[in-house]
Formats: structure tokens, sequence, C-alpha cells
């Protein structure tokens, strides 16, 4: 799959997470295509120092920033609200922030952090902007999920969805990156017909600050590994810009731009079960 992409200079991109790692090099690798990005992270001077960074390696300024905390529901809302009143279309929302937590605490709003931040932020992040997308087809919403080889095997935890009994950090990254991906293909099924595409993706090793909360001894693994991790994302760019996924929603690709088949993806009761609890944890029902 190498082909052309489609029209995106001037197009509007959000992208969450778009001042590290996976959602800074997506950013950088749209804006190199003529994009008008947008990255969402919650420090503005974080954001203005990536904004530069990638007009630097681009020659594209055009992009802005949009300040929202992962972590708060109403923070995420009113980032939306202030998306739609600033920008007219929205051609892509990039769903690529997130962080690894190793304690375990739960948001102001009574939200275990991991789930609230990779997840449910963008659950509701999307459900604000569809009829913004809706408006501007053919649109996608692109989210980054975890490694084929563990998605293939895992199952989806819902007595404990939020993964707040004998908690690990790795633990709940793992479902809510697996949500991540359960999240899209029920928004595909939803979405059919309207234009809008939902896909998720696996990055491949991307150079990122994400164990930087971590113990020393996985601090140093991580040094070690994100010396030979890329600084590019290839996949995230290919998927928001491509022509050739136009027709493509529903699915999952690996970093090599395959498509990787997840069965329990096949399974639609998890899908409305998982937005089912996730209306009833952000109040929010729009497809
Ligand atoms: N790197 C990889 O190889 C890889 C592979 C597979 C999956 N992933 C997944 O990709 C996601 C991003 O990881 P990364 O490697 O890009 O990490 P990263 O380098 O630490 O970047 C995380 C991004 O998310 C933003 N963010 C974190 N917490 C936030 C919050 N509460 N509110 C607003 N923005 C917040 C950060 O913005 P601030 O400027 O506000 O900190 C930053 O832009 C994670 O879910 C990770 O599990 C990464």
């Amino acid at each position: 799959m190498n082909g052309a992409n489609r029209e995106i200079r001037n197009k509007v991109i959000l992208i969450t997470g778009g001042t590290s790692g996976v959602g800074k090099a997506i950013a950088s690798g749209l804006a190199k295509l003529g994009a008008r990005i947008v990255i969402l992270s919650r420090n503005r001077e974080r954001g203005e120092e990536a904004l530069r960074d990638i007009a630097e390696a681009t020659g594209n300024d055009t992009g802005e920033y949009l300040a929202a905390d992962l972590s708060l529901q109403s923070s995420i809302r009113q980032a939306g609200e202030a998306f739609k009143r600033k920008y007219d279309r929205l051609d892509a929302l990039v769903n690529a922030g997130g962080a690894v937590y190793f304690e375990k605490e739960l948001t102001p709003e009574g939200i275990e952090r991991t789930f609230a931040v990779n997840y449910l932020s963008h659950f509701t992040l999307t459900n604000e902007l569809l009829d913004l997308l809706k408006e501007s087809r053919p649109s996608r919403v692109i989210t980054v999920a975890g490694a084929p080889r563990f998605l293939k095997n895992a199952s989806f935890d819902f007595e404990d969805v939020q993964q707040v009994n004998r908690f690990s950090g790795l633990r709940a990254t793992a479902q809510a990156l697996f949500a991540r991906v359960i999240f899209t293909s029920e928004l595909a099924r939803r979405l059919e017909g309207t234009g809008v595409a939902a896909l998720a993706f696996h990055p491949g090793l991307i150079q990122s600050n994400l164990i930087r909360t971590a113990p020393w001894y996985m601090k140093a693994y991580g040094k070690l590994s994100n010396r030979s991790a890329k600084k590019d994302c290839g996949i995230g760019v290919y998927l928001a810009a491509a022509k050739e996924v136009e027709s493509v929603t529903g699915a999952f690709f690996d970093d090599k731009k395959q498509m990787i088949p997840i069965p329990q993806l096949q399974n639609e009761d998890v899908g409305k079960r998982l937005w089912r609890v996730s209306e009833e944890l952000t109040g929010i029902s729009k497809v």
C-alpha cells in the first residue's frame, strides 16, 4: 500500500498529544504535507514549543494550539466547544495523546486516571466533534492503540473496566488501549453511511516521553529502546492522508500499513457494552 494522498493542504486536523511522541510525529508529518494542524495538550508552553519545532522542520507555520487536560471531562468539553467556535471544519481527528501511570489515582471527577486520559477523554472529544466531522465528510477519526500481538489475545475486563482492583499501571494501560480499538470498531458501525471513517493503529516504537514517571529500572530500559525508536510515524500520517484508505473503516493497522484482523472486534456485543459504559461515565450520547 503506497498510493497517492488525498488533498490535505489546508485541511484542518486536530491531534491530541501533539506536543510529544506519537502525536508530535504525526502532526509533523501532516504539516509537511500542508495540513493545518491543531495540537491539543495541557501545557501551552510545551504546545508552542512543539509548534515552533514543527514549523522549523516542515516550513509549515500554520499550526495552532488547543489547551485541554485529557484527565478531565469538563476540560475536554470546553476544548471541544472552543474548537467548534474557531474552526468551521474538521477533516481528521487523531486521538494520540496518552500517559502511563504507575500509581493508582482517581481524577477529581472520580475516574481512574489511566482510563480517563487514554480512553474516556477520546470518547468524549470524538463525540463532541462528531457533527463537525460529519459536515466535513469525507473525514476520519484515527486512534492510536497497542501492539497487535497483545490485542489479538486480549479480552476486555467488564467486571473492572477502570482496572482499579489490584491496580497495575501496565495492565490499566493495556486495557485503556484495548478500549480505544473496541471504541473504533463500534464508532465505525455507528457512523456507517455518514462519510466519517474510524480507524485504529499501532504506531510501532516511536521516540517518546511516555515513561517519564516510571520506576528507575523501567526508565533505564526506556532510554535504551528510545534510541532505536523512530521519530516519524508513517502509519499515522498514511491513515490521515492516503487516498487508498478513503473507503476503509472499522479497521486496525500495524505500523507496516497492514490491516490486522482482531477477532474480538467482530463481536458487536463487546462494542455496544463498552459504548454503554462510556455513555454512563461521561453522560454523552451522540451516535
Ligand atoms: N511511543 C510509542 O512507541 C507508543 C506505541 C504504542 C502506543 N503508544 C501510545 O500512544 C500514546 C501517546 O504516547 P507517546 O509515546 O506519544 O507519549 P508522550 O511522548 O509522553 O506524549 C504524550 C502526549 O500526550 C499528552 N498528554 C498526556 N497527558 C495529558 C493530559 N492529561 N492532558 C492533555 N494531554 C496529555 C502530552 O502532552 P503534554 O505536553 O500536556 O504533556 C503529550 O503530548 C499513549 O497512549 C501510548 O500508550 C505509544
